[in-house]
């Protein structure tokens, strides 16, 4: 096709996905196409701000590796983490919802029986309890959950050369009623990595990096689909701004004092996988 015009050319590129063989790629394109072009035409970028725009995914690439993922992060802090999990995680009511992984998670953390105690020496220290149970409220005893955590420095293990291996992390098995308890330290706020281009990017919009106090969990059980979490600190002052996007009213938790000590409890609830 010849003569390509602000008014035809979209159609044009459409057009050339006829001989893609595979659906879902041509579908995906298509609407890929569609929308950067609904964009275009919406925003009218100069030559310039498009480069601007080209030189942000430039220097979004050049600062990744296998530790830094800042495409992810920049999903994250523009809600699209968020928006793919809620379209792939729609629970059942009562299940337990789901948040974003984070960059954090690290694969291998100690298996521990409950009552563990994560923190060990350190305090005043929170003791964290409750159950797993199935949406039917039937107690899973095989159930385990995958917990990590910030340190009080803001810092998770994997980014303190000073915090001992898989500080603030464990493998948890539940009891043989499906409870569970450890004992940790109350999770901080902290910012997300802001050297790089997303950092300059929220300051460019005025937003702040920050993310509510929180505890991250993966609980599983054979037979229930895995439910990737986190229990965000009632009253915490990014509460209602969480930089991701990931805080949800049903996993907000009330830390209560406990002597000299904190205590939460909270029920994990996973739906069976069909
Ligand atoms: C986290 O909670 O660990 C996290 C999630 C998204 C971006 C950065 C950090
Ligand atoms: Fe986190």
């Amino acid at each position: 096709m010849r003569n390509l015009t602000e008014e035809n050319l979209t159609d044009a590129v459409l057009g050339r996905l006829s001989d893609c063989g595979n659906p879902r790629i041509r579908q995906v394109t298509a609407s890929l196409i569609r929308h950067l072009h609904a964009f275009i035409r919406d925003v009218e970028p100069t030559p310039q701000e498009w480069f601007a725009g080209i030189q942000f995914l430039t220097d979004t690439g050049k600062i990744c590796d296998d530790k830094r993922q800042e495409y992810i992060l920049f999903s994250d802090t523009i809600g699209v983490s968020m928006l793919v999990d809620a379209i792939n995680n729609r629970k059942p009511i009562g299940a337990t919802e789901s948040s974003v992984l984070g960059p954090f998670y690290v694969e291998g953390a100690p298996e521990r029986s409950s009552g563990a105690d994560l923190a060990p020496g350190e305090g005043p220290g929170v003791l964290v309890s409750g159950m797993v149970t199935s949406t039917d409220g039937t107690p899973l005893p095989d159930a385990v959950l995958d917990i990590w955590q910030t340190a009080p420095n803001g810092l998770y293990h994997v980014q303190d050369s000073a915090a001992p291996e898989h500080h603030l992390c464990g493998k948890l098995h539940a009891g043989p009623d499906g409870r569970y308890s450890f004992r940790t330290l109350k999770p901080v706020s902290y910012p997300i990595p802001t050297d790089g281009p997303v950092g300059k990017f929220l300051e460019e919009l005025g937003r702040h990096p920050y993310r509510p106090a929180h505890i991250h969990f993966i609980v599983s059980a054979p037979g229930f689909k895995p439910v990737i979490t986190q229990l965000f600190t009632e009253g915490d002052e990014f509460i209602e701004t969480d930089a991701v996007f990931g805080v949800k009213n049903s996993l907000v938790v009330n830390y209560l004092p406990d002597g000299e000590e904190w205590k939460m409890d909270f029920d994990f609830v996973l739906e069976p996988q069909h």
